[in-house]
């Protein structure tokens, strides 16, 4: 994979979520590895550093495996990839507009969310119901309280309706999603729906994985399994194989007590982003400590263990 930069200027992430890198892509990005093999990411989200690091990268390297557990994510750019006409006639069917009156808009998105709920209920998609699936995901998110995907213990989406933004509003933009589309399209990129450890087995020496898994304080719950401390723990099990397999890997958490500790022979730095997460746009400019967790050294080879 090299010299991407010409060809995907405008590509960026097509979908606004919770724990999204977007701040933190320049920090991450000069701490990858200079040189690495595949690249893994089993916690994409909104594939910040993915499409960061695929655009910038010079370097050779074979393969991009992108997993996350949330079904409708990876089903919305499954679509995204196979289906983007249909997808984005779906998307510009009236029933998929931005209602001015309020009352109309309120009504609108509860019809649209029970109905979402009912195919994430199902166990299987048939083809259409796989477009419809990612036409509500892409509206819900757009027309949400915070534009925020989030579910509860149930599984269920249950965020409410903007009642606050006036006038007209974007639900999707067809020339990101084109982009986005290309993107998955490429030969040298997989993307895959499941945990993370089913993703990682087959990394191998030499090969780059950034884990960005959910925050150790809970703040959302992107799927109903939600993430305890003691996947935190599991994770870190992993993590100690893959180093021991000769991997190279970073991971970025909130610089909790408990993370320091867990990750302590690890090399560890500090940085600050604004807080997106917050409803109110005084919480979202306070600072949130992180940490970048890695396995190497900036001029290469791995830390001894
Ligand atoms: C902090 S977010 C990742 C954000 C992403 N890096 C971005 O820039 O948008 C954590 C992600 O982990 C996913 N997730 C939670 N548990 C998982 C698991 N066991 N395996 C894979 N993904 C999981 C969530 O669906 C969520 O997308």
């Amino acid at each position: 994979m090299k010299g991407k930069a010409a060809n995907s200027a405008k590509l960026g992430p097509v979908i606004k979520w919770a724990g999204s890198k977007r701040e933190l892509v320049n920090e991450l990005y000069s701490r990858r590895p200079l040189e690495f093999k595949d690249y893994y990411e089993p916690f994409s989200g909104s594939l910040a550093f993915a499409l960061r690091l695929y655009q910038d990268m010079e370097i050779n390297s074979s393969q991009m495996f992108l997993g996350d557990i949330s079904k409708p994510l990876i089903t919305t750019y499954e679509v995204i990839r196979d289906d983007l006409e249909a997808l984005l006639s779906s998307l510009d069917s009236p029933e998929y507009s931005w209602c001015l009156d309020k009352n109309e808009r309120a009504e609108a998105y509860h019809c649209i969310r029970e109905s979402f709920n009912q195919l994430l209920r199902q166990d299987t998609l048939e083809h259409p119901e796989r477009i419809k699936l990612a036409t509500e995901f892409l509206y819900l998110i757009k027309t949400n309280y915070n534009g925020l995907y989030r579910v509860n213990k149930k599984g269920e989406y249950n965020a409410s309706v903007d009642l606050a933004t006036e006038g007209e509003k974007k639900i999707f933009d067809g020339k990101a999603l084109k982009v986005m589309s290309g993107f998955l399209n490429k030969e040298d990129v997989t993307v895959f729906h499941g945990s993370y450890e089913i993703l990682v087995e087959t990394a191998k020496a030499g090969d780059f994985i950034y884990f960005d898994p959910p925050y150790d304080t809970p703040f959302t719950q992107y799927d109903k399994a939600g993430f305890s401390w003691t996947d935190q723990k599991k994770l870190k099990r992993t993590v100690d194989i893959l180093h021991k397999r000769g991997c190279y890997v970073m991971i970025s958490q909130g610089a909790t007590k408990r993370i320091k500790e867990l990750y302590k022979d690890y090399h560890q730095d500090f940085v600050t982003t604004r807080n997106l997460i917050n409803c109110n746009a005084k919480g979202r400019k306070e600072k949130n400590p992180e940490l970048i967790i890695r396995n190497y050294k900036m001029l290469g080879g791995l830390l001894k263990m």
